[in-house]
């Protein structure tokens, strides 16, 4: 018998839900994104992304279920992210969830973001070989863990400070290309050169596969005061995206290769929103094949926040068992794994 679950997703700025069946046909995944209503403030609103929550939950889940051609009563289980992420924009998917689980009386499932992220690979290759080595690169986390079955996160190392997307969305800001930075530090990098102008790389020493950005972010920052005090801009704009987009890279990808020489996975896989980055999709898999070693990556739609990945992690959940009580809270820094 198969196994249809709902999938919600609220925990920043986009409202989305998705319908997965077995944990991997896709048979719907509706985002609707926040970003031209947050773009004017430079960020995400907190206040504002709940509100927007609120106003396009409902319609979103109907939207799923009308594209999976699907009512209510079809439903196996509701799967919903329960952190991290901010805590008024939680609670509107886990309200949402809860009510349809108690409604239909059907298993609710509560499902950790990064969580998430990661089993969005296993709607690419859903017999995924074990271990993983995942690297899960977003706005929030830089996480490196290594994932010997479905559900058990031991985590190798993590930022000590800014997050991958994170730093991209402060230096896109300092280098005035707006926001959502990512994607368009990733555009204005495409007509530059990665090595015109040297961006430190914090290794952490040798042994260690934590990871720091923000000592790069503050390069990049120096770099352009100092230009302007000069006298004015020298180095293009195009230069500098794809000297921090090269810098950020080299640094994910060494760390990354290291753990693959120490742990000897079967499989690396990448996820979260800046795993949507062409050039470091293409630096990690030219440097994986070197040592024999395949690496997944989810296509960018399911690299960003969506309700597919929730729903495909929720499933795996649903076969252990893991059935969320009613009281289920949101907890908005919620950690994952072990170490
Ligand atoms: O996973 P995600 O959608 O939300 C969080 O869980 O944080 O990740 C969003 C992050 C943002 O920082 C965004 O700038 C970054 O992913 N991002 C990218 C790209 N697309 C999204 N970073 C670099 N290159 C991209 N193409
Ligand atoms: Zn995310």
């Amino acid at each position: 018998m198969s196994v249809t679950i709902l999938g919600i997703e609220t925990s920043c700025d986009e409202t989305a839900a998705a319908v997965v069946t077995d944990g991997w046909r896709i048979d719907a995944n509706v985002i609707a994104s926040q970003v031209d209503l947050h773009a004017r403030f430079g960020g995400v609103v907190p206040e504002v992304a709940s509100r927007q929550h609120l106003e396009g939950i409902n319609p979103v889940i109907a939207e799923a279920l009308a594209q999976a051609r699907i009512g209510f009563t079809d439903l196996d289980a509701v799967a919903v992210t329960m952190g991290p992420g901010l805590a008024g924009c939680l609670l509107v998917g886990l309200m949402a969830a809860k009510t349809i689980a108690m409604a239909l009386d059907i298993p609710l499932v509560g499902v950790h973001h990064l969580e998430g992220h990661l089993y969005a690979n296993f709607l690419v290759e859903r017999d995924l070989p074990f271990s993983l080595l995942a690297l899960i690169v977003s706005g929030g986390h830089t996480d490196l863990f290594l994932v010997e079955r479905h559900g058990d996160y031991r985590l190798l190392g993590r930022t000590r400070d800014d997050a991958a997307g994170e730093a991209f969305d402060k230096v896109a800001r300092v280098l005035g290309l707006g926001y959502p930075g990512g994607p368009l530090l990733e555009k204005a990098a495409q007509e530059g050169d990665p090595e015109a102008v040297a961006l430190p790389r914090a290794y952490l020493g040798e042994d260690s596969l934590d990871f720091s950005f923000s000592g790069l972010k503050t390069a990049v920052v120096t770099y352009l005061e100092k230009e302007k005090r000069a006298g004015g801009a020298v180095t293009s704009l195009a230069d500098l995206a794809a000297g921090f987009q090269k810098a950020v890279t080299d640094v994910l990808v060494d760390k990354v290769m290291s753990a693959a020489e120490r742990f000897q996975p079967a499989r690396i896989v990448l996820a979260g929103g800046v795993a949507a980055n062409g050039f470091l999709r293409r630096a990690l898999e030219h440097r994986a094949a070197e040592q024999g070693l395949a690496v997944t990556v989810p296509p960018p739609i399911l690299c960003t926040d969506n309700a597919a990945m929730v729903a495909c992690a929720g499933y795996y959940r649903y076969l252990r068992g893991e059935f969320a009580p009613l009281t289920l809270n949101t907890t908005a820094n919620l950690p994952l794994g072990h170490a």
